[in-house]
């Protein structure tokens, strides 16, 4: 029997960035390693691990910084996993997220070939995470990923980048981010599930997110092999944007003949208002107290708004995560959730600015889950790139999608609804890549490797 207080999952075996949102504020760096050599590779591992951060208590916001660890399938091959086990892997995580430019759209200027290095690249190896709430701690952290390989030749640091928050835990468009994840359940002791669940979302079965625990299906995934690899582990798809904002600002200001309107276009795209009250509550005037209740600004549906004249069907988190909107459709919108990791890097682009001043602004986004198929590449294939799934042809997530100039957003209306053409493509892809996040006991199991043959 488990106490009260004990979470279902296994969150000691967790690794924190599944379950941990980033501090507020936060700083972090992203460091991408590169292994020649798979005894070294096991070696920095080795000395790595007692720093790679569990889940513990994930609930509880005030943790100095931490350390996340993810292996592409490449980095998997680097480090010697027997070729049983790399071929049991699913077949999108092998052939890697460029491979797979075709499913999620990434076309023209989003095209690996445009990415930046390392990404789509084969020497993309092993992706360490570090979030922090101050720079020392930052500082420290680094410091003991950076012992873990300094005197190892044949490990290198092929990229590095920073990232961190910008004034009110906004993106560089201006949004609060980082306010929706799903619940999963089981992941936080009962005495504490008011601080994670709302009442109009239920909780999401832990298998959807993490290896070892029945998802909404009712299974439980039986690849990759061993059981010992894959228990409390999960995928990540790792995604880099450059942001144009002042493509943003300029595009709003054509289309709107004042400043508030340009404000509800921006909130009709988005489908929450900058502070981050959500259309569906506030469908006329932002409500900046309700966009910082955490109580109430996740607690919304769609089922009242069925012709889409609150929150438009478009708009990138209704057409990203549609709630209750499909709930007479075939679709299970359970099976397409994942977990986001959302971070900004560079700086805000000065307000009222209209002019590109060239700089490197944009976000990251780790979005994890145990499916990457039937949940990052559909929703990015599906929901974000198409628009048949709400009967609006090819017309794409109006932030998002790859619109290249001739997008087009669609926002209902009573008595006609109007359309905004000529969207340009506000986000481009940097850089991406599928990789593996072992439960900790698992990354034991992976730097064991080889013991026996010396
Ligand atoms: C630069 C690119 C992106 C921008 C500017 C952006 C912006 C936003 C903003 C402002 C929100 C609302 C606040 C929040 O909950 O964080 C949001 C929510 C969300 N975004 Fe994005 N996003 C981007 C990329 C993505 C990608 C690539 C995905 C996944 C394919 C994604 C999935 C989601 C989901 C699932 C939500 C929560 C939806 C809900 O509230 O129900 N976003 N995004």
């Amino acid at each position: 029997m488990l106490k009260p207080s004990t979470p279902a999952l296994d969150v000691s075996d967790i690794q924190a960035t599944v379950l941990r949102p980033r501090p507020s504020p936060y700083v972090g760096e992203y460091v991408v390693l590169r292994i020649d050599d798979a005894a070294q590779g096991r070696e920095m591992l080795r000395r790595i691990i007692p720093h790679v951060a569990p889940a513990d208590e994930w609930w509880v916001p005030s943790l100095p910084g931490w350390l996340g660890i993810a292996f592409t399938y490449q980095g998997l091959k680097a480090l010697g996993l027997p070729q049983a086990s790399l071929d049991s892997f699913p077949i999108e995580f092998r052939q890697g997220m460029a491979a797979r430019a075709a499913i999620l759209h990434d076309f023209g200027g989003n095209a690996p070939s445009n990415w930046e290095y390392p990404f789509g690249n084969s020497e993309m190896h092993v992706a360490l995470a570090v979030y922090s709430d101050n720079e020392q701690h930052l500082g420290e952290v680094l410091e003991r990923a950076r012992q873990s390989h300094h005197d190892l030749a044949h490990v290198s640091v092929v990229y590095r980048m920073r990232f961190n928050e910008l004034p009110g835990g906004r993106n560089p468009f201006g949004f609060r981010d980082g306010l929706h994840n799903p619940h999963v359940e089981g992941s936080v002791a009962e005495e504490h599930i008011a601080l994670v669940a709302t009442a109009s979302e239920p909780p999401i079965k832990a298998g959807e997110f993490v290896m070892g625990y029945p998802d909404e299906l009712g299974q439980i995934v039986q690849a990759p092999i061993p059981e010992e690899l894959r228990h409390n582990g999960t995928f990540v798809a790792f995604r880099k944007f450059q942001m144009d904002v002042a493509a943003f600002r300029n595009y709003l200001r054509t289309q709107a003949a004042s400043p508030e309107e340009e404000e509800l276009l921006a909130a009709k795209m988005i489908g929450r208002w900058r502070s981050g009250a959500p259309l569906a509550l506030a469908p006329e005037h932002d409500d900046p107290t309700l966009g910082g209740d955490t109580n109430r600004n996740n607690d919304f549906g769609y089922a009242d708004d069925m012709k889409g004249l609150k929150c438009p069907f478009s708009a990138h988190i209704r057409r990203i995560n549609p709630r209750d909107a499909l709930k007479d459709d075939v679709v299970d919108v359970n099976l397409h959730k994942f977990l986001r990791r959302g971070t900004n890097y560079g700086s805000a682009l000065p307000e009222g600015v209209l002019e590109d001043d060239g700089a490197e602004r944009g976000g990251v986004f780790l979005l994890i889950g145990a499916h990457l198929q039937r949940q990052f590449e559909f929703v990015q294939s599906q929901w974000a790139t198409d628009g048949n799934f709400i009967s609006h042809g090819t017309e794409q997530d109006p932030v998002i999608g790859n619109n290249d100039g001739e997008g087009v957003f669609t926002i209902p209306k009573v008595p006609v609804r109007r359309r905004l053409h000529g969207l340009p493509s506000f986000v481009s892809v940097r850089g991406g890549e599928y990789c593996f996040m072992p439960g900790l006991r698992a990354l034991q199991w992976i730097a064991r490797l080889g013991d026996d043959t010396g």
